[in-house]
């Protein structure tokens, strides 16, 4: 064996050796963020509706200024739970203003007006190395603080925030509740009785069995009091596809009430587990840190916090299961009210267009995201503590 020979079989040996660790890394990271995605996140936005970088190379500067310089870029640097053109085109979702080109070509970095980095995708240290003076840097997060540590290598970076919390720059809620028809929600009732055929009580969907906000403790104790089923790796009750929309339905067919409990209470914190519950035919009992009654319409469901203890909330489901009267008054509101009329997208294209808005950033970010988020857990004998 001459020395050429060695050297060869060191560079496969070397090639293999760097093949199987990107291998090892990748799944790791794949792995990362398929376990960050919520289990039951039934919000994603459409994909294939950005303007793709082919159709449009802003790479040379050049083209990009043909569309007219009102025109502006938003770079979504990060993908979101591994989708690249995540975000819907503002003329899709026909926003008021639409001059706003959504991509993820990372080379039109320095024609960008705008940079989105989603929390759950971002890798520490994937941050671009130059910055125009005029770029807004966009931290999107979906997340409950409990379940984001500490953002604090994003201070002096971020100038705006877009989470579900209602004191973001730009608010991005799981769901949203408009109005459609000009009249009182209270003055007729539904014609349709949502209460017949309903034989059971309350019903749970649950894979998260220990929770910050102990919701599990709650619901412990509301089981003395009330049936409730529960479906899912914390319970008994198993319906397949996991999580799917046939499930739901099966489900509103017979019980009467849905436990939309967060797991975590933290400000304005309010999922898809409430926003999905309000399009079934099941009301939803809340348990969480939003300002529900600015979220949804009055009587659209029941803030189970609101009650003095869980055995109060219990005699208070039943009663309603005894009355189909007032049960169904729990529907009236989707005689003026449904689901939509709001995407993000077009508050970060407006906001963009919009003269007024000086230069911010964060200074401290865990201060704003984390201290004033006022989290709380339940307890028994105390009610809600601050965690
Ligand atoms: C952006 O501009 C900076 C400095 O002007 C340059 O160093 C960098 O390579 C440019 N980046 C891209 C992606 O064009
Ligand atoms: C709704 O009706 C009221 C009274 O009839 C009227 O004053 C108001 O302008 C209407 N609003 C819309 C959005 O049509
Ligand atoms: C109750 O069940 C009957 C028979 O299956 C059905 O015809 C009826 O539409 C159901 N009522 C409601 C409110 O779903
Ligand atoms: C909830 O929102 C309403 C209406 O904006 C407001 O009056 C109320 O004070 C808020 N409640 C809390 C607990 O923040
Ligand atoms: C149900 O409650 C309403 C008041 O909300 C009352 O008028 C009605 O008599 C009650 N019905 C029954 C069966 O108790
Ligand atoms: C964005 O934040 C950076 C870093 O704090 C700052 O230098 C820049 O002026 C800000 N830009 C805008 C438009 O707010």
């Amino acid at each position: 064996m001459g020395l050429p020979c060695i050297i060869h079989k060191t560079r496969i040996f070397l090639l293999f050796l760097v093949l199987i660790i990107s291998a090892m890394l990748w799944s790791l990271l794949t792995h990362i963020s398929f376990h960050r995605r919520p289990s039951n996140f039934h919000f994603r936005q459409p994909v294939d509706l950005v303007q793709s970088p082919k159709e449009r190379d802003c790479s040379t500067g050049e083209s990009c200024q043909g569309s007219g310089t009102a025109m502006k870029t938003v770079l979504l640097w990060t993908t979101f739970f591994s989708e690249k053109n995540y975000l819907p085109s503002t003329d899709k979702m026909q926003c008021a203003e639409r001059r706003c080109l959504l991509t993820s070509d990372r080379r039109v970095l320095n024609q960008s007006d705008a940079l989105v980095f989603h929390w759950a995708d971002h890798l520490f240290n994937d941050i671009p190395t130059t910055r125009l003076s005029h770029q807004r840097w966009i931290l999107f997060v979906l997340e409950s603080p409990h379940n984001t540590g500490s953002l604090s290598h994003f201070n002096r970076l971020i100038n705006w925030t877009a989470t579900y919390r209602l004191d973001s720059d730009i608010v991005t809620p799981y769901g949203h509740v408009q109005k459609t028809i000009n009249r009182s929600a209270t003055l007729e009732p539904v014609p349709r009785d949502h209460a017949s055929n309903k034989t059971k009580m309350v019903v749970w969907f649950v894979s998260n069995c220990e929770t910050v906000s102990n919701r599990e403790g709650y619901v412990s104790e509301l089981k003395q009091h009330v049936a409730v089923d529960i479906y899912g790796l914390c319970g008994r009750e198993s319906c397949k596809p996991r999580m799917s929309k046939a499930c739901y339905n099966d489900v509103a067919k017979e019980y009467r009430f849905y436990l939309s409990f967060e797991n975590s209470i933290c400000q304005d914190y309010v999922t898809e587990k409430f926003f999905h519950i309000l399009q079934t035919d099941m009301v939803p009992v809340v348990f969480g840190g939003g300002n529900y009654s600015t979220l949804a319409p009055p009587k659209s469901f029941i803030n189970a916090l609101e009650f003095a203890s869980p055995k109060h909330l219990a005699d208070y489901l039943i009663y309603l299961s005894r009355n189909a009267t007032d049960y169904n008054s729990y529907f009236w509101w989707k005689q003026t009210h449904a689901m939509g009329g709001y995407h993000w997208v077009c508050e970060l294209c407006r906001k963009l267009h919009d003269p007024t808005e000086g230069p911010s950033s964060y200074k401290d970010i865990d201060k704003w995201w984390k201290t004033q988020a006022s989290c709380k857990s339940w307890n028994k004998a105390k009610g809600l503590l601050s965690v």
